[in-house]
Formats: structure tokens, C-alpha cells, sequence
């Protein structure tokens, strides 16, 4: 044990950051000012990793968390704080990360998440022997939950139900919109599903159960609406899993499409950005590697009455050296990787005049901005709460032709 470590500030990670003999030390559930006694559990050449064992001097910014699971189950890093703080703590470290890379950025501005408890419409869950709940983090030991404070209270009603599924092992991904309707989709080495269904039924309104990819009750979809807009979503097609911040996205798009311009949208989902954009923009063009998130986009194009928006199925990385039709405005919008040398390259060859990247993985947006400042300024930098309690971020960035 070291005794009397003193907490300076939190590392992107929500960690405290200390000193032990002039070596820096990360520390779970510890905040700055924080005075704490501490069990080193992991010791690096150039860092160390600990747990705190007690609390010597307490930050008056702790609150005590909401959630009992909080110090064990590796979901919300930052319950230990009240909403604004959190806030803080996300500008703080997006400031840092641009310090850090050199980004030349406007001023950062925040879309708070107004209902920042029960605000997912998506989970999933481990079930073990029976139990349900989360791995522990970095661990394959499970953490029993009965409740989750960032899951809606829709998601809550199946946790609290979950036995009337009889599985004794698997992956339960439960997901809601905004009718209270559930889809459930479940993976398991079972083969055989003993689902108390009319019982379940009774509990939540459920619209469908995928079972090891083949629907065993109702349908594979469910819909949402959002927006004035319509959107059908298929089991394993994306879907962003925060309403409220998904609106104010939306409005964003909206806001910074130009009239009549022509839109290439990649990453495209079920269509959603696409369809905001279609509004203004004279015809928009859609790219997405999940046929099934493609089907839906073709049928929420029609139902919401869009008819210039065209979909085209496949990889970015190489549906992008075959692209003959012009465009101004350009929508990314990558799953956490970001985006490749192909994309960068395209992007640098057909020079867009605008960029509008919206990314859930900080790091990689500072990389590809990096790789793009040379033909582009960030004109714009928002950070939207999409995962409240959470060190991660969904960021909104404009980027302007030079
Ligand atoms: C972060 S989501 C964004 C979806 C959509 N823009 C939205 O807001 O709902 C990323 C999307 O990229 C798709 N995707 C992942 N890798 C891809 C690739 N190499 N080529 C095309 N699409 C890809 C995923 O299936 C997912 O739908």
C-alpha cells in the first residue's frame, strides 16, 4: 500500500492521476484534490495502475453515486459526479486531447442530454448461469444487475423479467423506441428456447425475438419515430441509442446543409442522416456495408416521402475509388475505427467543400483530422452527450475547404 497519494486530475479515462516517487499513477474512482491511500495493481515501466483502499481527504465535488453497481461494474465512469460536472470533465478532455495533437479548434461547445438518467434504448447484457448483468471491467466475472440508471425504464421492465426467457447463458441485446415497443435479440449455445412467452408479453409490449439469428416471434424490426420522420430498423442494422441528442443531431444536419447542394453521406445506418439532409439538398447519395441497414434506408426514404436520396450497399473503403457523380457536402459518420487511407485519399482527391464528421471515437477523429488539416479547417466543434455518465462523447465537427 502507498499512503497519502495526491489526486492532480482525471485522465480521459475518468482515472485519477497521481504521483508515486515521481512516476505517474492511474487511479479508479479517485478525483482531484483527493488525498488516497493506495493498492498498486499494476506496475508498468512508465506507469502504474491502483485502487484506492481508503479515502484520506474527500473532493467536495463527490457525490455518492446513484447506482450501487457503480465502483464494480465497468459501464458509467463517472457517476462519482453530479451532470454538470460531468459536462466539465468531457470539455476538459476533449481541450486536452486538441492541445495535445495540435488541432487548431473553434471554441468547444456542448449539447447537454437533458434526461441524462434512463436515456439508452439499447442494451446488451451477459447472462450466466442464469444471471444477467455486465463483465466486470477488463474481467470475464459477471456483475448481477436489477437495474441499469441509463437504460430506459423500458429496458428496466425486461431486466426486471428477464427470467421468463429460461436461458442459462448468452448475449440478451434488448432494444426500444420510443412507443415502450421491445425487439429482444438473443445469442446463445442453446439450442433449444423455453421463453415464457405469454408472460413476457403480459410485461412488455414486445414486437419480436431474433433467436441465434432467425426470429422465433413476431418480427426482426421495429420502428422509430424521431424528428417528423419514420425510421424502420432492422435487428442488426445501427441505430443511434440516444433519442433526445439523436433530435439535436438532427436539427444540426439539418441547420448546416445548404439548400439544392449535392450530399455524399457515408456510414449511412438505416438512412437517417441522409433523410434529414434530403430536405434541403438537391439529391443525396448514401453508403452503408449492412444490407439490411440499406433495405431499411430504401423503405424509410419512401415512407417519409424523400425521393432524392440514392442508397448504394457496400465497404466505404472500396465502393469510394467508383464513385463518378459530383458532391459538395460531405457526411461522415464512422463506426469507432474511423476512417481508412483509401477514404482519406478520396477525400483529398474530390475535396468536398464541406465536411461534416460526426464521431463517437475521440481519438480516431483526431487522427483523421490530422491526416485532413492540411486541405481543411474545423470550422465548428460540438461535443453532444450522447453517453452521459460515461467518459465517452459523440462529437459534431464542420470542416471548410481551405
Ligand atoms: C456510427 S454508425 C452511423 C449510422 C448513421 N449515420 C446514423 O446516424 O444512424 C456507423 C455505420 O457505418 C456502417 N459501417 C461500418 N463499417 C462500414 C464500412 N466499411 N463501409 C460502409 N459502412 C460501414 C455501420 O454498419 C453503421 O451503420
Amino acid at each position: 500500500m502507498v499512503e497519502g497519494v495526491l489526486i492532480t486530475s482525471l485522465d480521459s479515462f475518468g482515472r485519477g492521476v497521481g504521483h508515486i516517487n515521481n512516476k505517474v499513477i492511474f487511479i479508479k474512482n479517485a478525483l482531484p484534490s483527493e488525498i488516497v491511500d493506495v493498492k498498486i495493481t499494476q506496475d508498468k515501466k512508465s506507469y502504474s495502475e491502483g485502487e484506492v483502499l481508503k479515502y484520506q481527504k474527500i473532493s467536495s465535488k463527490r457525490i455518492k453515486s446513484p447506482c450501487p453497481y457503480f465502483s464494480i461494474c465497468g459501464g458509467c465512469h463517472l457517476l462519482f459526479y453530479n451532470y454538470s460536472d460531468t459536462l466539465d470533465f468531457k470539455i476538459q478532455k476533449v481541450h486536452d486531447l486538441f492541445l495535445k495533437n495540435k488541432i487548431n479548434n473553434p471554441p468547444i461547445n456542448l449539447i447537454p442530454n437533458l434526461s441524462n438518467f434512463y436515456y439508452r434504448n439499447k442494451l446488451s447484457l451477459k447472462i450466466i448461469n442464469s444471471q444477467i448483468g455486465f463483465y466486470e471491467e477488463k474481467t470475464h466475472s459477471l456483475v448481477a444487475i436489477e437495474e441499469c440508471l441509463i437504460a430506459n425504464k423500458t429496458i428496466n421492465a425486461v431486466l426486471k423479467n428477464y427470467q421468463l426467457l429460461n436461458l442459462e447463458n448468452g448475449n440478451l441485446t434488448i432494444r426500444t423506441n420510443s412507443n415502450n415497443e421491445v425487439l429482444l435479440i438473443i445469442e446463445t449455445p442453446e439450442s433449444n428456447y423455453n421463453i415464457d412467452l405469454s408472460k413476457l408479453k403480459e410485461k412488455v409490449k414486445l414486437v419480436g425475438i431474433v433467436y441465434n439469428n432467425k426470429t422465433i416471434y413476431g418480427q426482426d424490426f421495429y420502428y422509430e419515430r424521431l424528428h417528423n420522420f419514420l425510421f424502420k430498423i432492422s435487428y442488426n442494422s445501427f441505430f443511434q441509442v440516444n433519442n433526445f441528442i439523436t433530435e439535436e443531431l438532427f436539427k444540426l444536419i439539418e441547420n448546416h446543409i445548404e439548400p439544392n447542394s449535392q450530399v455524399l453521406d457515408l456510414y449511412s445506418g438505416v438512412g437517417t442522416l441522409s433523410i434529414v439532409a434530403s430536405l434541403k439538398a438537391q439529391m443525396v447519395y448514401s453508403v452503408e456495408i449492412v444490407q439490411n441497414a440499406i433495405l431499411n434506408g430504401i423503405f424509410n426514404a419512401k415512407i417519409n416521402k424523400r425521393n432524392n436520396i440514392k442508397f448504394l450497399l457496400g465497404d466505404v473503403s472500396k465502393i469510394v475509388s467508383n464513385l463518378s457523380f459530383a458532391f459538395d457536402t460531405l457526411i461522415l459518420d464512422p463506426p469507432r475505427k474511423g476512417l481508412d487511407k483509401n477514404t482519406i485519399n478520396f477525400i483529398k482527391n474530390k475535396l468536398p467543400t464541406k465536411i461534416i464528421y460526426i464521431s463517437c471515437n475521440l481519438n480516431t477523429l483526431i487522427r483523421d483530422l490530422k491526416l485532413l488539416e492540411e486541405v481543411y479547417t474545423l470550422k465548428e466543434y460540438k461535443i453532444l452527450d450522447m453517453f452521459s455518465y460515461t467518459y465517452h462523447l459523440e462529437s459534431f465537427c464542420v470542416l471548410n475547404l481551405n
